[in-house]
């Protein structure tokens, strides 16, 4: 099953503690969206919203986990995994966004996947919100109201109260830059706005949220050796040649992608670098808000999948950038270009410039063209370029540990193929394939490298 590839890499090479696990989100892998009481999320609503999606799908079945959750684990038990990285549905749980009513059935899902996580010898690390915030919310103004940060506290306080004995890490938010720029400023993702005020004042109140739960979910958290943190994208940026154009953009480029999120939350302050005048003022900020936002966190968890190269602004109001390609580098079928050193860079720097705490990857991974290949052996979906870009980026935070960066996990994005956002099934990350119409996952040979990886076999 495997390829001949020698990416000389082997776990043994890892700190003994060191978690290996997968990715996914709820609304990404559930399905179940009209059962047991939950309500729609907002990306229900902009799923089916004609034009917002690849071929017009949504997240109606996904990989129908929330019935096949046990399946999962076993599959999960067989990659041999440490720990399972998933998010909570929010209207599954708050079914009116807040804590008027608590969906018992929903809660009780969560509850039997960690019991059976638990049972399977893996670790629950629990995303609060990965993008799905309830409709119902969206309608009162959702992420550009301040009174969401207290229903994102209520949420925190209902879901740690029920699984804090259990769950080892506790991330209070998913990439808030994606919530806000993508889903308020280009409008590709939920709720699908393209306002910049609306974007940023959704950004401050994702962090302010963020920051309000931290003394909720310790309250709660109770396993132990229990932990809380948060996710950010992370790209790694460089000029795109050696233009003054270029380098200036660049340095704008790492401020927006990377500083925005990272200073406020380590620094107590928005990067300096922003006009005064145009960013600022958009900002609703009241104060004391600062303080919150930059709480001490117990880990940092970054996403990485590629390096960015600014050549010059197409459109900026889109937030429109033309890049470098170049020619030698390697690209997933999404035109990311494969950087694995971007990746021990970020986290060298990250661990200079910002926290010297815990770092997680919580995401890495990269889409491909996968084809099923019916065999006389079983179905079998050989994917070497996956293969060799785990590989390659276990290597990259392999050297980050080396020059002293305290890297304590790293999880696959994702456990199998999944609803991709605005991308529908068009985009394929996972370890397993997902062949929608049979709800069959089958193991990518990428998949059973990482789990002959993960046995100590290569
Ligand atoms: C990240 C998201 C995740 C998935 C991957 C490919 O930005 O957090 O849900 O979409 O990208």
């Amino acid at each position: 099953m495997l390829d001949n590839q020698d990416f000389s890499i082997s776990r043994n090479q890892f700190p003994a503690d060191f978690v290996w696990g997968a990715a996914t989100a709820a609304y990404q892998v559930e399905g179940s969206v009209d059962v047991d009481g939950r309500t729609p999320s907002i990306w229900d609503v902009f799923s089916h919203t004609p034009g917002k999606t690849y071929q017009g799908q949504n997240g109606d079945i996904a990989g129908d986990h929330y019935r096949r959750y046990k399946e999962d684990v076993a599959l999960m038990r067989q990659l041999g995994l440490d720990a399972y990285r998933f998010s909570v549905s929010w209207p599954r749980v708050l079914p009116e966004g807040r804590r008027g009513i608590v969906n018992h059935k929903g809660l009780d899902f969560y509850d039997k996947l960690v019991d059976e996580l638990l049972a399977n010898n893996i670790d629950p690390f629990v995303t609060l919100y990965h993008w799905d915030l309830p409709q119902v919310l969206q309608e009162k103004g959702g992420w550009k109201e301040r009174a969401t940060t207290e229903y994102f506290c209520e949420l925190a306080d209902v879901v740690t109260r029920r699984l804090g004995d259990r769950v080892k890490g506790w991330i209070t938010l998913n990439e808030p830059w994606v919530s806000a720029v993508t889903g308020h400023i280009t409008g590709e993702h939920a709720p699908g706005e393209t306002d910049i005020i609306a974007g940023v004042r959704a950004g401050h109140h994702l962090m302010l949220a963020h920051g309000l739960a931290l003394p909720v979910i310790r309250d709660n958290m109770t396993r132990p050796d229990a932990q809380v943190g948060i996710t950010l994208s992370s790209t790694y940026v460089e000029p795109g040649n050696d233009s003054t154009e270029a380098k200036d953009l660049a340095l704008l480029v790492d401020v927006i992608s990377n500083r925005l999120f990272l200073e406020p939350l380590f620094k107590g302050q928005y990067p300096k670098e922003l006009p005064d005048n145009f960013f600022l003022p958009m900002v609703p900020m009241e104060p004391g808000d600062l303080e919150i936002i930059s709480r001490p966190v117990d880990f940092l968890g970054l996403n990485y999948y590629f390096r960015t190269l600014p050549l010059n602004v197409e459109d900026f109001s889109t937030y429109t950038i033309r890049q470098a390609k170049p020619p030698e580098s390697q690209y997933t079928a999404l035109g990311w270009e494969v950087y694995p050193r971007g990746l021990s860079e970020l986290l060298n720097r990250v661990y200079k410039d910002y926290f010297q705490g815990p770092i997680y990857i919580t995401e890495n991974g990269a889409a491909y063209e996968d084809v099923l290949e019916e065999t006389k052996e079983g179905p079998v979906v050989h994917d070497p370029e996956r293969t060799a870009y785990l590989a390659q980026h276990i290597g990259a935070a392999l050297d980050a540990i080396k020059e002293g960066v305290p890297l304590k996990g790293y999880f696959a994005w994702t456990l199998y193929d999944n609803f991709e956002w605005a991308l529908g099934t068009n985009a394929r990350f996972g370890l397993a394939y997902l062949d929608y119409p049979t709800q069959r996952r089958i193991i990518k040979d990428s998949g059973h490298w990482y789990s002959q990886f993960l046995k100590n076999k290569v």
